[in-house]
């Protein structure tokens, strides 16, 4: 796999990414969901430099002008709800990109901090010959990303894999790196050291989806 952690260079994403962890800027959940999106935009923006691009001639009112356009067929699956954020970032960019939607949470069993990833909603186009990216905000243990794909076999094998992630630890990166296939790239804004008992990335930023959308019963 390819990996593209973004930290690694110091840009103006580290301010978002800061402001995401940050205890008392992540409570503004508008704010917080605007700096997903924004990370999004950043990571649409990196991933797009590797896409296929071709020539194509654009008729402006005083002539012509050729410019290289990616011509990629684009496929964004997120993971509802805390992808919605990272989502919106990406399709800012890849204005004309399809769009596939699963949902798939932690089922954990009565009493033990084990869970299991239950998939149910799922929407998704063709994804035969096309550019799949497949976002989850926060990259942890790497099971939701998997499930994710597998639960997508049924609908086509795509051209090329594009993971996108905000933060990551480094035992879910090593994760999917083991399972996806060789040519798949991973745009990553950091990676954390580890995870803690609960499967939460530390240090993180906690749970991205109720910082979006707010505190959920758990049940
Ligand atoms: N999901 C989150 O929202 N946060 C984590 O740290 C791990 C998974």
């Amino acid at each position: 796999m390819y990996i593209h952690n973004l930290s690694q260079q110091n840009s103006l994403l580290n301010t978002f990414i800061s402001e995401i962890r940050d205890v008392s800027i992540q409570k503004d959940s508008m704010r917080f969901r605007r700096n997903i999106e924004r990370i999004g935009e950043v990571l649409g923006y990196e991933m797009s430099k590797v896409l296929d691009f071709s020539p194509v001639e654009i008729k402006t009112p005083l002539g012509f002008s050729k410019i290289n356009l990616a011509q990629d067929d684009i496929v964004l699956c997120s993971i509802l709800r805390a992808g919605i954020p990272l989502h919106n970032g990406l399709l800012n960019y890849f204005d004309h990109a399809e769009n596939a939607f699963i949902s798939a949470y932690r089922h954990h069993k009565e009493g033990s901090e084990e869970f299991e990833i239950i998939v149910e909603y799922l929407a998704c186009p063709s994804l035969e010959n096309k550019t799949l990216i497949l976002a989850d905000p926060m990259l942890a243990t790497g099971r939701s990303m998997i499930s994710t794909f597998e639960a997508l076999k049924p609908y086509g094998t795509p051209k090329n894999i594009h993971l996108v992630s905000t933060i990551g630890a480094q035992e879910g990166v090593d994760y999917v790196s083991d399972y996806f296939p060789k040519d798949t790239h991973l745009w990553i804004a950091t990676v954390d050291e580890k995870l803690n008992s609960k499967g939460y990335i530390v240090p993180g930023l906690g749970d991205a989806g109720d910082l979006s959308f707010g505190e959920k019963l758990q049940h």
